[in-house]
């Protein structure tokens, strides 16, 4: 009996309309395009315009990839939403994204797991499809982090050159507080779908997901969750609790860590070499940790894409977005084995061979 094989047949992605550049960032906080760029790699981000959520995102990805893939609507039979921004505490962004596209009643799963949204996706996809459990899947992977974002309307409207009012000293020591964080993100959509297939040549070949909660403090938003009574109040968003907390140069040496052993442990547990791999697709937290990757696997600069500096990190929109662009491109073409690496707030990581 031959397995069934998940294979990606259709990708879509949507980037929001209001691109925002380090030296506007530099507008409303303490800090400056060159820092930016040295340290992440990070040039330019897109925001969302105000009411555009993240289930909006992921429906205009969606329905790029089900034209893209040839398919249609109502043949989806399973979807899974990665974010870690949904619309509203709950329900999930999977059954808006189901309402809004008109899909039959079909099981959606709302992950969370950050960065790493879409590997685990895809394994949890992969499970579904060689069960038996699913035949065309809708995997989304989108964030809206601008409303992360601390500023305050008025230093909206002047961030955008929509005001010539500054931000007080007070406001200004504020948005800079959370500068080390706030700079490298963006918001974005991205989707594919997968379509089960007997032919074995191919599909997702393999994953290795793990997860370290020791270090789940490394990287979190301490406030506006159920440990508190209530889960919500003022006194939290003074404090500042409802943005996330990040150890910038501790997440910076486990990612570089991890990715890399992630991605060897993959490859040996199919028998590869990096040489095997046509094209590794990384997830964009920073342009120096995917160095570091890179030189450490023995990777070439023409298998490697990066996209950072045209988006910063979107978080589980990340691995699908570069899917995507390379699928444009003529990066991806079929036949091709491609490595996902990511690693994320959990912490976790992973590392998935897919052949286009
Ligand atoms: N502009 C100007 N200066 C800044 C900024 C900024 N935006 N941010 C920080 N600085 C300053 C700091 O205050 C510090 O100043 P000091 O030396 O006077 O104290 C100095 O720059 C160095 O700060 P570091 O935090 O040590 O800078 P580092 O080189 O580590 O870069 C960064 C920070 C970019 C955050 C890096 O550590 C990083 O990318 N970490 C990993 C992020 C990551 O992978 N996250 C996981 C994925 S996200 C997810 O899962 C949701």
């Amino acid at each position: 009996m031959r397995f069934m094989r998940a294979v990606i047949v259709g990708s879509g992605s949507e980037i929001p309309p209001n691109a925002v550049t380090n030296q506007m960032l530099a507008r409303i906080m303490d800090t400056s395009d060159e820092w930016i760029r040295e340290r992440s790699g990070v040039e330019t981000r897109y925001y969302v315009d105000l009411g555009t959520a993240t289930s909006d995102l992921g429906v205009a990805a969606a329905r790029r990839a089900l034209a893209e893939g040839a398919t249609a609507p109502e043949d989806v039979d399973l979807v899974v939403f990665a974010t870690m921004t949904p619309d509203y505490y709950f329900p999930g962004a999977g059954p808006l994204l189901q309402a809004k596209l008109g899909l039959r009643n079909v099981p959606c799963f709302d992950i969370r797991q950050q960065c790493v949204g879409f590997l685990y996706g895809l394994q949890l996809v992969d499970a579904h499809v060689r069960a038996g459990l699913a035949r065309t899947v809708l995997l989304v992977g989108a964030e809206v982090h601008s409303g992360f974002m601390p500023y305050s309307a008025a230093n909206w409207d002047y961030l955008y050159g929509r005001s010539d009012v500054p931000p007080t000293p007070a406001e200004h020591a504020w948005n800079s507080r959370f500068r080390h964080l706030t700079v490298l993100f963006g918001d974005a959509g991205a989707a594919v779908v997968l379509q089960a297939q007997e032919d074995g040549s191919r599909g997702i070949v393999d994953s290795v997901l793990g997860t370290d909660g020791a270090d789940y403090d490394k990287l979190y938003v301490p406030g506006t969750g159920f440990k508190h009574r209530p889960y919500t109040d003022p006194e939290q968003f003074a404090r500042g609790d409802h943005i996330p907390v990040m150890d910038g140069r501790y997440v910076f040496k486990l990612a570089a860590t991890r990715m890399v052993e992630v991605a060897q442990q993959v490859l040996a547990r199919n028998g590869l070499r990096i040489d095997d791999v046509a094209l590794v697709l990384m997830h964009q937290a920073n342009r120096r940790i995917n160095e570091h990757c890179q030189k450490a696997l023995g990777v070439p600069d023409d298998k490697v894409v990066h996209n950072i500096h045209k988006y910063g990190n979107t978080t589980a929109a990340t691995i699908p977005l570069l899917w995507d662009e390379c699928a444009r491109r003529g990066r991806i073409r079929p036949g091709d084995l491609v490595l996902l690496v990511a690693f994320g707030a959990g912490m976790s990581w992973g590392a998935t061979l897919v052949r286009a």
